[in-house]
C-alpha cells in the first residue's frame, strides 16, 4: 500500500521540537544526516493518523506513551540480516568461544552469557545462537542465554515469532537452514532449540537497567543513530556489563576510537572487536592484529 503523505505544516520549529523529543526519550539524533528520512517519515505518520499540525502531533505524544511509542516505531531504521558481517561470527566461532571455554571450562554451572543489544527483528541473535549450537563443544553442558533487547516492541514481536522469509536466509548455509529452521507455510521458522536460548526483552538503551554480567555485547548498527554524548554514557554501562576478558563488538563501519575505555582492540582480518583485560592483565588501549587460526 502506498503510504499516506500528508499536506499538513510542518514548521521548522515543530520539527526541531519533534526531533528533541525524540532524542531525548530515546537517543536517536535526527541531525541533517538523516532529514530526508525524518521529514518523509514523519508526513507520512501525519497521513496515516490524520493529524493536521506539528503541533497537534506535538501535544498528542506528549500526552501518552503509547502515542510516543506509536511514532517513535516510524522513526527508527530496523535494518537487519542473518550473519551480517561474517567476520564477526567467524571472529566468535574462532577466537572468543575458544577463549570462554578455556575460562570457565571448571566452573559449575558453565554458564555463557551473550548480549545482542538493539535486535530488531531477530536475526543476529538467531545467527548467535546458531553459530553457539554449530561451534560450542559440548554446547548442551553450558547454560546459554542470549539476551536480546529492543525498543521496538513490533520489531520484538516478530522476533518472538521467530518466521523469517527465504531471501532473508540468503547468508544461512543450507546445512544450517536444514538443521536450525523448519518449513511453515507462512516462512522459514527457528527450531525451538535456537528459540530457546534467546530471552528477548523491550528496552530502551537510554534507561538505565541491571542484567547482570555478560560473555560477550554485540551492539551493532546501534550506536551510529546517537549523539555523542548519549553513546559514551551508554557505552560505560556495556562496560561496566561486561565480564573480564569479555567481548563487545560493533558493526562494520563502527569503531570505539575517541572513547577512553579500558578495552583493547583486536583486528581480526576483515573485523574489530574489543575486549575487556582481565584484572590480572596492564591495562592497554593498543589496537593489535592476530590472524584467526
Ligand atoms: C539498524 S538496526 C540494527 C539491528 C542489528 N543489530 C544489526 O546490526 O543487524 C538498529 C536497532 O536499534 C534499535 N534501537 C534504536 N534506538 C534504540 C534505543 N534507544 N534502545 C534500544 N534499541 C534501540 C532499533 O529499534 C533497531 O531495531
Amino acid at each position: 500500500m502506498k503510504p499516506h503523505l500528508t499536506t499538513a505544516q510542518l514548521t521548522e520549529a515543530e520539527l526541531g521540537e519533534i526531533r528533541t523529543l525524540i532524542e531525548q526519550r530515546s537517543a536517536i539524533l535526527l541531525d541533517s544526516s538523516r532529514e530526508r528520512f525524518f521529514s518523509t517519515r514523519l508526513r507520512e505518520y501525519l497521513g496515516e493518523k490524520h493529524i493536521e499540525s506539528g503541533t497537534e502531533l506535538l501535544q498528542i505524544v506528549r500526552a501518552s506513551v503509547t502515542e510516543y511509542d506509536a511514532l517513535l516505531e516510524q522513526l527508527l531504521t530496523q535494518e537487519t540480516s542473518f550473519f551480517r558481517y561474517p567476520a564477526v561470527y567467524e571472529a566468535l566461532r574462532k577466537k572468543i568461544l575458544p577463549e570462554v571455554q578455556e575460562r570457565k571450562f571448571w566452573q559449575d554451572p558453565r554458564a555463557l552469557r551473550i548480549w545482542s543489544a538493539g535486535c530488531s527483528t531477530g536475526e543476529e541473535p538467531c545467527s548467535i545462537a546458531i553459530t553457539l549450537c554449530d561451534s560450542l563443544k559440548f554446547a548442551e553442558a553450558w547454560e546459554i542465554e542470549i539476551l536480546a533487547t529492543d525498543i521496538s516492541r513490533r520489531a520484538l514481536s516478530h522476533a518472538e515469532r521467530g518466521i523469517y522469509a527465504k531471501r532473508s536466509l540468503q547468508d544461512v548455509s543450507l546445512g544450517q537452514v536444514e538443521t536450525h529452521f523448519s518449513t511453515t507455510k507462512h516462512g522459514y521458522q527457528v527450531k525451538p532449540r535456537i528459540r530457546k536460548m534467546i530471552s528477548f526483552v523491550q528496552m530502551n538503551l537510554v534507561e538505565p537497567a541491571y542484567f547482570g554480567k555478560f560473555d560477550c555485547i554485540f551492539c551493532m548498527n546501534v550506536l551510529m543513530y546517537f549523539s555523542e554524548k548519549r553513546r559514551l554514557a551508554i557505552l560505560r554501562r556495556f562496560y561496566d556489563a561486561l565480564e573480564p576478558g569479555g567481548y563487545f563488538l560493533l558493526g562494520h563501519s563502527e569503531t570505539l576510537s575517541n572513547v577512553s575505555l579500558n578495552l583493547e582492540s583486536i583486528r581480526l582480518g576483515d573485523c574489530l572487536i574489543y575486549r575487556k583485560p582481565v584484572s590480572s592483565e596492564a591495562p592497554r588501549m593498543l589496537a593489535f592484529v592476530e590472524e584467526l587460526p
